[in-house]
Protein backbone atom coordinates (compact mmCIF):
# COMPACT_ATOMS: atom_id res chain seq x y z
CA UNK A 1 0.00 0.00 0.00
CA UNK A 2 0.86 3.78 -0.77
CA UNK A 3 -0.09 5.14 2.85
CA UNK A 4 -1.67 4.12 6.02
CA UNK A 5 -3.45 6.12 8.27
CA UNK A 6 -3.11 4.93 11.88
CA UNK A 7 -5.53 6.32 14.07
CA UNK A 8 -4.47 6.60 17.96
CA UNK A 9 -1.02 5.74 16.83
CA UNK A 10 0.45 8.23 19.67
CA UNK A 11 -0.84 5.76 22.61
CA UNK A 12 -0.24 2.33 24.13
CA UNK A 13 -1.04 -0.59 21.59
CA UNK A 14 -1.08 2.23 18.37
CA UNK A 15 2.57 3.50 18.74
CA UNK A 16 3.72 -0.01 18.70
CA UNK A 17 1.89 -0.55 15.59
CA UNK A 18 3.85 2.63 14.47
CA UNK A 19 6.89 1.89 14.92
CA UNK A 20 6.30 -1.92 13.23
CA UNK A 21 4.79 -0.41 10.17
CA UNK A 22 7.49 2.62 9.76
CA UNK A 23 10.41 0.32 10.14
CA UNK A 24 8.71 -3.03 8.05
CA UNK A 25 7.26 -1.43 4.97
CA UNK A 26 9.66 1.77 4.16
CA UNK A 27 8.17 2.18 0.84
CA UNK A 28 4.96 3.15 2.68
CA UNK A 29 3.81 6.16 4.05
CA UNK A 30 2.58 5.67 7.63
CA UNK A 31 0.66 8.62 8.61
CA UNK A 32 -0.57 8.88 12.29
CA UNK A 33 -3.78 10.99 13.08
CA UNK A 34 -4.13 11.44 17.17
CA UNK A 35 -5.90 13.97 19.06
CA UNK A 36 -3.23 14.22 21.87
CA UNK A 37 -5.44 13.53 24.45
CA UNK A 38 -4.08 12.68 27.99
CA UNK A 39 -3.44 8.95 26.80
CA UNK A 40 -1.61 9.99 23.65
CA UNK A 41 2.01 11.04 24.03
CA UNK A 42 4.24 11.65 21.01
CA UNK A 43 7.28 10.86 22.99
CA UNK A 44 5.96 6.96 22.55
CA UNK A 45 7.74 7.47 19.02
CA UNK A 46 10.64 9.44 19.63
CA UNK A 47 13.12 6.67 18.19
CA UNK A 48 11.01 6.30 15.17
CA UNK A 49 10.13 10.70 14.38
CA UNK A 50 12.53 11.37 11.81
CA UNK A 51 12.15 8.28 9.37
CA UNK A 52 11.30 9.81 6.01
CA UNK A 53 8.00 7.13 5.84
CA UNK A 54 6.40 8.82 9.01
CA UNK A 55 4.41 11.53 9.31
CA UNK A 56 2.19 12.96 12.66
CA UNK A 57 -0.92 14.63 12.12
CA UNK A 58 -2.70 16.33 14.99
CA UNK A 59 -6.45 15.74 14.58
CA UNK A 60 -9.86 14.40 16.25
CA UNK A 61 -11.70 11.21 14.85
CA UNK A 62 -14.90 12.62 15.18
CA UNK A 63 -13.72 15.71 12.42
CA UNK A 64 -14.81 14.89 9.29
CA UNK A 65 -13.37 17.75 7.63
CA UNK A 66 -10.02 17.55 8.73
CA UNK A 67 -10.02 13.40 8.60
CA UNK A 68 -11.26 13.60 4.75
CA UNK A 69 -8.19 16.35 4.06
CA UNK A 70 -6.17 13.82 5.50
CA UNK A 71 -7.12 11.07 3.43
CA UNK A 72 -6.79 13.42 -0.20
CA UNK A 73 -3.38 14.94 1.07
CA UNK A 74 -1.78 11.36 1.27
CA UNK A 75 -3.89 8.98 -0.88
CA UNK A 76 -4.70 6.85 1.94
CA UNK A 77 -5.53 3.45 0.84
CA UNK A 78 -5.23 1.77 4.67
CA UNK A 79 -6.90 2.88 7.72
CA UNK A 80 -5.88 1.21 10.87
CA UNK A 81 -8.44 2.24 13.77
CA UNK A 82 -7.06 2.75 17.17
CA UNK A 83 -8.49 6.25 18.70
CA UNK A 84 -10.47 5.35 21.30
CA UNK A 85 -11.07 6.53 24.95
CA UNK A 86 -9.88 2.94 26.31
CA UNK A 87 -10.01 3.39 30.26
CA UNK A 88 -13.44 1.34 31.88
CA UNK A 89 -13.18 3.47 35.12
CA UNK A 90 -12.98 6.53 33.17
CA UNK A 91 -16.13 5.52 30.84
CA UNK A 92 -17.74 4.89 34.67
CA UNK A 93 -17.34 8.49 35.50
CA UNK A 94 -18.20 10.17 31.74
CA UNK A 95 -19.90 7.36 28.95
CA UNK A 96 -20.69 10.76 26.96
CA UNK A 97 -16.55 11.22 26.03
CA UNK A 98 -16.86 7.42 25.11
CA UNK A 99 -19.50 7.66 22.82
CA UNK A 100 -18.41 10.38 21.45
CA UNK A 101 -15.10 8.78 20.26
CA UNK A 102 -15.30 5.28 20.34
CA UNK A 103 -19.08 5.82 18.49
CA UNK A 104 -19.37 9.11 16.70
CA UNK A 105 -15.73 9.12 16.14
CA UNK A 106 -15.52 5.44 14.04
CA UNK A 107 -18.87 6.49 12.49
CA UNK A 108 -16.68 9.49 11.15
CA UNK A 109 -14.07 7.18 9.68
CA UNK A 110 -15.98 4.78 7.91
CA UNK A 111 -18.37 7.81 6.17
CA UNK A 112 -14.84 9.77 5.22
CA UNK A 113 -13.24 5.75 4.00
CA UNK A 114 -16.15 5.03 2.23
CA UNK A 115 -16.75 8.38 0.68
CA UNK A 116 -12.95 9.00 -0.73
CA UNK A 117 -12.88 4.92 -1.44
CA UNK A 118 -15.61 5.55 -3.76
CA UNK A 119 -17.37 2.16 -1.74
CA UNK A 120 -20.43 0.87 -2.79
CA UNK A 121 -21.70 -2.93 -2.81
CA UNK A 122 -21.50 -3.04 -6.88
CA UNK A 123 -17.64 -1.84 -6.74
CA UNK A 124 -16.71 -3.94 -3.68
CA UNK A 125 -14.33 -6.53 -5.26
CA UNK A 126 -12.41 -4.23 -7.09
CA UNK A 127 -11.98 -1.91 -3.67
CA UNK A 128 -11.24 -5.02 -1.55
CA UNK A 129 -7.84 -4.99 -3.82
CA UNK A 130 -7.13 -1.89 -3.32
CA UNK A 131 -8.42 -0.54 0.08
CA UNK A 132 -8.67 -1.79 3.64
CA UNK A 133 -10.23 -0.63 6.61
CA UNK A 134 -8.84 -2.04 10.11
CA UNK A 135 -10.87 -1.69 13.00
CA UNK A 136 -9.45 -2.38 16.53
CA UNK A 137 -11.93 -4.13 18.73
CA UNK A 138 -11.92 -5.66 22.22
CA UNK A 139 -13.00 -8.49 24.16
CA UNK A 140 -14.68 -6.83 26.73
CA UNK A 141 -17.56 -6.42 23.59
CA UNK A 142 -18.35 -10.45 24.81
CA UNK A 143 -19.57 -9.18 28.19
CA UNK A 144 -17.78 -11.89 30.88
CA UNK A 145 -17.43 -15.43 31.43
CA UNK A 146 -18.03 -17.33 34.68
CA UNK A 147 -14.88 -19.38 36.68
CA UNK A 148 -14.74 -22.54 33.87
CA UNK A 149 -12.86 -23.54 31.25
CA UNK A 150 -15.32 -21.52 28.26
CA UNK A 151 -13.50 -18.95 26.15
CA UNK A 152 -14.93 -16.14 24.04
CA UNK A 153 -15.27 -17.14 20.42
CA UNK A 154 -15.44 -14.97 17.51
CA UNK A 155 -19.64 -16.21 16.87
CA UNK A 156 -20.60 -15.40 20.63
CA UNK A 157 -23.28 -12.99 21.15
CA UNK A 158 -22.72 -9.63 21.93
CA UNK A 159 -23.01 -8.31 25.58
CA UNK A 160 -21.62 -5.30 26.66
CA UNK A 161 -21.33 -4.31 30.27
CA UNK A 162 -19.55 -1.14 31.29
CA UNK A 163 -20.11 2.03 28.95
CA UNK A 164 -16.63 1.88 27.20
CA UNK A 165 -17.44 -1.82 26.05
CA UNK A 166 -21.11 -0.49 24.93
CA UNK A 167 -19.11 1.99 22.60
CA UNK A 168 -16.72 -0.22 20.99
CA UNK A 169 -19.65 -2.72 20.45
CA UNK A 170 -21.99 -0.15 19.19
CA UNK A 171 -18.78 0.60 16.52
CA UNK A 172 -18.30 -3.00 16.24
CA UNK A 173 -21.56 -3.08 14.34
CA UNK A 174 -21.30 0.53 13.04
CA UNK A 175 -18.21 -1.20 11.02
CA UNK A 176 -19.87 -4.45 10.02
CA UNK A 177 -22.87 -2.15 8.61
CA UNK A 178 -20.42 -0.38 6.51
CA UNK A 179 -19.30 -3.50 4.92
CA UNK A 180 -22.33 -4.83 4.18
CA UNK A 181 -24.44 -2.22 3.10
CA UNK A 182 -21.86 -0.02 1.24
CA UNK A 183 -19.10 -2.59 0.36
CA UNK A 184 -16.26 -1.08 2.75
CA UNK A 185 -13.48 -3.96 2.95
CA UNK A 186 -12.73 -4.50 6.81
CA UNK A 187 -11.49 -6.57 9.23
CA UNK A 188 -11.73 -6.61 12.96
CA UNK A 189 -10.21 -8.21 15.60
CA UNK A 190 -10.93 -8.55 19.40
CA UNK A 191 -8.04 -8.73 21.54
CA UNK A 192 -8.07 -9.59 25.45
CA UNK A 193 -5.67 -7.27 27.85
CA UNK A 194 -2.54 -6.11 26.37
CA UNK A 195 0.67 -5.05 28.49
CA UNK A 196 4.23 -3.90 28.10
CA UNK A 197 5.99 -0.17 27.38
CA UNK A 198 4.53 2.71 27.19
CA UNK A 199 1.04 1.89 28.80
CA UNK A 200 -0.79 4.51 30.40
CA UNK A 201 -0.26 3.93 34.28
CA UNK A 202 -4.21 4.15 34.76
CA UNK A 203 -4.26 0.57 33.67
CA UNK A 204 -3.14 -2.15 36.33
CA UNK A 205 -0.44 -3.25 35.39
CA UNK A 206 2.12 -0.02 35.23
CA UNK A 207 0.03 1.56 37.94
CA UNK A 208 0.89 -1.13 40.20
CA UNK A 209 4.09 -1.11 38.86
CA UNK A 210 4.59 2.72 39.57
CA UNK A 211 3.01 2.58 42.68
CA UNK A 212 4.99 -0.73 44.22
CA UNK A 213 8.43 1.62 42.86
CA UNK A 214 7.21 4.36 45.15
CA UNK A 215 5.65 2.64 48.51
CA UNK A 216 2.36 3.59 47.76
CA UNK A 217 -1.06 1.24 48.33
CA UNK A 218 -1.76 -0.95 45.58
CA UNK A 219 -5.41 -0.85 45.37
CA UNK A 220 -6.96 -4.16 44.87
CA UNK A 221 -10.72 -4.11 43.78
CA UNK A 222 -13.43 -6.25 45.19
CA UNK A 223 -11.64 -9.37 45.95
CA UNK A 224 -8.52 -9.55 43.29
CA UNK A 225 -10.45 -12.45 41.81
CA UNK A 226 -11.69 -11.62 38.56
CA UNK A 227 -9.52 -12.65 35.87
CA UNK A 228 -7.71 -11.18 32.42
CA UNK A 229 -6.20 -13.12 29.60
CA UNK A 230 -2.50 -11.10 29.27
CA UNK A 231 -1.22 -10.65 25.53
CA UNK A 232 2.63 -9.03 25.14
CA UNK A 233 1.91 -5.67 23.61
CA UNK A 234 4.84 -6.78 20.53
CA UNK A 235 2.41 -10.05 20.13
CA UNK A 236 -1.14 -8.13 19.29
CA UNK A 237 1.13 -5.93 17.02
CA UNK A 238 2.50 -8.97 15.01
CA UNK A 239 -1.34 -10.23 14.78
CA UNK A 240 -2.18 -6.78 13.61
CA UNK A 241 0.88 -6.96 10.82
CA UNK A 242 -1.01 -10.71 9.91
CA UNK A 243 -5.07 -9.99 9.87
CA UNK A 244 -4.26 -6.15 7.66
CA UNK A 245 -2.27 -7.44 5.26
CA UNK A 246 -3.95 -11.31 4.98
CA UNK A 247 -7.11 -11.03 7.35
CA UNK A 248 -10.14 -12.00 4.60
CA UNK A 249 -12.22 -9.16 4.31
CA UNK A 250 -15.57 -8.93 6.51
CA UNK A 251 -13.81 -11.37 8.84
CA UNK A 252 -13.67 -11.09 12.62
CA UNK A 253 -10.91 -12.69 14.23
CA UNK A 254 -10.25 -12.99 18.26
CA UNK A 255 -6.57 -12.50 19.74
CA UNK A 256 -5.80 -13.59 22.73
CA UNK A 257 -2.85 -15.11 24.98
CA UNK A 258 -4.43 -18.23 26.46
CA UNK A 259 -2.37 -16.38 29.59
CA UNK A 260 -5.44 -15.98 32.24
CA UNK A 261 -4.85 -14.35 35.53
CA UNK A 262 -6.65 -13.36 39.01
CA UNK A 263 -5.79 -9.71 39.46
CA UNK A 264 -4.27 -10.40 43.15
CA UNK A 265 -2.08 -13.09 41.58
CA UNK A 266 -0.89 -10.21 38.99
CA UNK A 267 -0.31 -7.67 42.23
CA UNK A 268 1.86 -10.21 43.69
CA UNK A 269 3.86 -11.23 40.78
CA UNK A 270 4.74 -7.20 40.10
CA UNK A 271 5.42 -6.99 44.15
CA UNK A 272 8.09 -10.41 43.33
CA UNK A 273 10.15 -8.82 40.74
CA UNK A 274 9.56 -5.10 41.48
CA UNK A 275 11.14 -5.34 45.01
CA UNK A 276 14.05 -7.72 43.55
CA UNK A 277 15.05 -5.43 41.21
CA UNK A 278 14.96 -2.82 43.70
CA UNK A 279 16.94 -5.02 46.18
CA UNK A 280 14.50 -4.70 48.97
CA UNK A 281 14.02 -7.81 50.85
CA UNK A 282 11.48 -10.36 49.22
CA UNK A 283 7.77 -9.75 49.87
CA UNK A 284 9.01 -5.93 51.61
CA UNK A 285 5.93 -4.40 49.21
CA UNK A 286 2.97 -6.81 50.42
CA UNK A 287 1.92 -4.26 53.01
CA UNK A 288 1.14 -2.10 50.09
CA UNK A 289 -1.26 -3.85 49.38
CA UNK A 290 -5.43 -2.22 50.12
CA UNK A 291 -8.60 -3.86 48.71
CA UNK A 292 -10.92 -1.41 47.75
CA UNK A 293 -14.23 -0.65 46.65
CA UNK A 294 -14.92 -2.79 43.62
CA UNK A 295 -15.25 -1.62 39.83
CA UNK A 296 -19.28 -0.86 38.97
CA UNK A 297 -20.80 -3.93 37.24
CA UNK A 298 -16.73 -5.59 37.11
CA UNK A 299 -17.01 -8.49 34.37
CA UNK A 300 -15.45 -11.76 36.86
CA UNK A 301 -13.90 -12.92 33.67
CA UNK A 302 -12.18 -12.83 30.20
CA UNK A 303 -10.43 -15.34 28.25
CA UNK A 304 -10.28 -15.76 24.66
CA UNK A 305 -10.07 -18.31 22.24
CA UNK A 306 -7.79 -17.41 19.06
CA UNK A 307 -7.78 -20.55 17.03
CA UNK A 308 -9.15 -19.18 13.91
CA UNK A 309 -6.37 -16.66 14.04
CA UNK A 310 -3.83 -19.08 14.89
CA UNK A 311 -4.91 -22.25 12.23
CA UNK A 312 -6.02 -19.35 9.60
CA UNK A 313 -3.41 -16.72 9.69
CA UNK A 314 -0.42 -19.12 11.28
CA UNK A 315 -0.40 -16.55 14.42
CA UNK A 316 0.94 -17.51 17.88
CA UNK A 317 2.25 -15.45 20.85
CA UNK A 318 6.02 -15.41 20.92
CA UNK A 319 6.50 -13.96 24.12
CA UNK A 320 5.92 -15.91 27.12
CA UNK A 321 4.55 -14.46 30.37
CA UNK A 322 7.30 -14.31 32.63
CA UNK A 323 9.52 -12.73 30.15
CA UNK A 324 7.45 -9.98 28.73
CA UNK A 325 6.22 -9.17 32.52
CA UNK A 326 10.23 -9.19 33.66
CA UNK A 327 10.79 -7.27 30.17
CA UNK A 328 8.12 -4.90 31.49
CA UNK A 329 9.15 -4.32 34.71
CA UNK A 330 12.10 -3.14 33.72
CA UNK A 331 11.24 -0.78 31.30
CA UNK A 332 9.42 0.95 33.32
CA UNK A 333 11.92 1.17 36.07
CA UNK A 334 14.59 2.48 33.29
CA UNK A 335 12.00 5.01 32.04
CA UNK A 336 11.66 7.13 35.22
CA UNK A 337 11.44 10.13 32.82
CA UNK A 338 8.89 8.62 30.72
CA UNK A 339 6.68 7.86 34.19
CA UNK A 340 7.45 10.91 35.83
CA UNK A 341 6.48 13.50 32.76
CA UNK A 342 2.67 11.82 32.63
CA UNK A 343 2.39 11.18 36.24
CA UNK A 344 2.31 14.72 37.17
CA UNK A 345 -0.46 17.27 36.85
CA UNK A 346 -3.61 16.00 35.68
CA UNK A 347 -2.40 11.98 36.40
CA UNK A 348 -2.46 13.28 39.96
CA UNK A 349 -5.78 14.56 39.78
CA UNK A 350 -7.58 11.68 38.27
CA UNK A 351 -5.70 9.64 40.71
CA UNK A 352 -7.39 11.65 43.66
CA UNK A 353 -10.39 11.53 41.92
CA UNK A 354 -10.47 7.69 41.17
CA UNK A 355 -9.16 6.61 44.10
CA UNK A 356 -9.50 8.79 47.28
CA UNK A 357 -12.73 7.99 48.37
CA UNK A 358 -13.06 4.31 47.21
CA UNK A 359 -13.06 2.59 50.26
P1 LIG B 1 -4.74 4.36 24.69
O1 LIG B 1 -5.76 4.97 25.58
O2 LIG B 1 -3.37 4.09 25.22
O3 LIG B 1 -4.56 5.28 23.40
C1 LIG B 1 -5.64 5.86 22.71
C2 LIG B 1 -5.07 6.84 21.69
O4 LIG B 1 -6.18 7.40 20.95
C3 LIG B 1 -4.34 8.03 22.32
O5 LIG B 1 -3.14 8.29 21.60
C4 LIG B 1 -5.31 9.18 22.18
O6 LIG B 1 -4.69 10.46 22.09
C5 LIG B 1 -6.04 8.80 20.90
N1 LIG B 1 -7.38 9.40 20.80
C6 LIG B 1 -8.35 9.39 21.75
N2 LIG B 1 -9.43 10.06 21.32
C7 LIG B 1 -9.15 10.48 20.06
C8 LIG B 1 -9.88 11.20 19.08
N3 LIG B 1 -11.12 11.65 19.32
N4 LIG B 1 -9.30 11.44 17.88
C9 LIG B 1 -8.03 11.00 17.62
N5 LIG B 1 -7.29 10.34 18.52
C10 LIG B 1 -7.83 10.07 19.72
O7 LIG B 1 -5.41 3.05 24.11
P2 LIG B 1 -4.81 1.58 23.88
O8 LIG B 1 -4.81 0.85 25.15
O9 LIG B 1 -3.57 1.70 23.08
O10 LIG B 1 -5.98 0.97 22.98
C11 LIG B 1 -6.00 1.23 21.57
C12 LIG B 1 -7.20 0.53 20.95
O11 LIG B 1 -7.11 -0.87 21.22
C13 LIG B 1 -8.54 0.99 21.51
O12 LIG B 1 -9.45 1.03 20.44
C14 LIG B 1 -8.93 -0.10 22.50
O13 LIG B 1 -10.32 -0.22 22.59
C15 LIG B 1 -8.31 -1.32 21.85
N6 LIG B 1 -7.90 -2.41 22.77
C16 LIG B 1 -7.08 -2.15 23.84
C17 LIG B 1 -6.65 -3.22 24.64
C18 LIG B 1 -5.73 -2.99 25.83
O14 LIG B 1 -5.50 -3.93 26.59
N7 LIG B 1 -5.19 -1.81 26.02
C19 LIG B 1 -7.10 -4.52 24.37
C20 LIG B 1 -7.96 -4.73 23.28
C21 LIG B 1 -8.34 -3.68 22.48
O1 LIG C 1 -9.79 -6.86 27.72
C1 LIG C 1 -9.33 -5.82 26.92
C2 LIG C 1 -9.44 -4.52 27.67
O2 LIG C 1 -8.43 -4.54 28.68
C3 LIG C 1 -9.27 -3.28 26.78
O3 LIG C 1 -10.33 -3.24 25.86
C4 LIG C 1 -9.27 -2.01 27.64
O4 LIG C 1 -9.00 -0.88 26.80
C5 LIG C 1 -8.18 -2.14 28.68
O5 LIG C 1 -8.21 -1.01 29.52
C6 LIG C 1 -8.36 -3.41 29.51
O6 LIG C 1 -9.55 -3.33 30.35
P1 LIG C 1 -9.56 -3.84 31.87
O7 LIG C 1 -10.64 -3.12 32.56
O8 LIG C 1 -9.55 -5.32 31.94
O9 LIG C 1 -8.09 -3.32 32.32
P2 LIG C 1 -7.57 -2.57 33.65
O10 LIG C 1 -6.08 -2.54 33.55
O11 LIG C 1 -8.28 -1.29 33.89
O12 LIG C 1 -7.98 -3.58 34.80
C7 LIG C 1 -7.54 -4.92 34.81
C8 LIG C 1 -8.16 -5.59 36.03
O13 LIG C 1 -7.56 -5.05 37.21
C9 LIG C 1 -9.65 -5.38 36.16
O14 LIG C 1 -10.26 -6.56 36.66
C10 LIG C 1 -9.76 -4.26 37.19
C11 LIG C 1 -8.55 -4.48 38.07
N1 LIG C 1 -7.94 -3.25 38.66
C12 LIG C 1 -7.61 -2.24 37.83
C13 LIG C 1 -7.06 -1.08 38.33
C14 LIG C 1 -6.71 0.07 37.41
C15 LIG C 1 -7.69 -3.19 40.03
O15 LIG C 1 -7.96 -4.14 40.78
N2 LIG C 1 -7.13 -2.04 40.52
C16 LIG C 1 -6.82 -0.98 39.74
O16 LIG C 1 -6.33 0.06 40.27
Amino acid sequence: MKAILITGGAGFIGSHVVRMFVKKYPRTKIINYDKLTYAGNLSNLKDIENRRNYVFVKGDVCDYKKVMATLKEYGVDGIIHFAAESHVDRSIKDPFAFAKTNVIGTLTLLQAAKEFWGCTLANAAQSEKKHRFYHISTDEVYGSLKFDKRLFKESDRYEPHSPYSASKASSDHFVRAYHDTFGLPVVLTNCSNNYGPYQFPEKLIPLMINNIENNRPLPVYGKGINVRDWLYVEDHARAIDLVFHKGTVGETYNIGGLNEWRNIDIVNLLIKIVDKHLGRKPGTSKKLITYVADRAGHDLRYAIDSSKLRKELGWKPETSFPEGIEKTVAWYLENKEWVENITKGAYKRYYKDMYSNRK
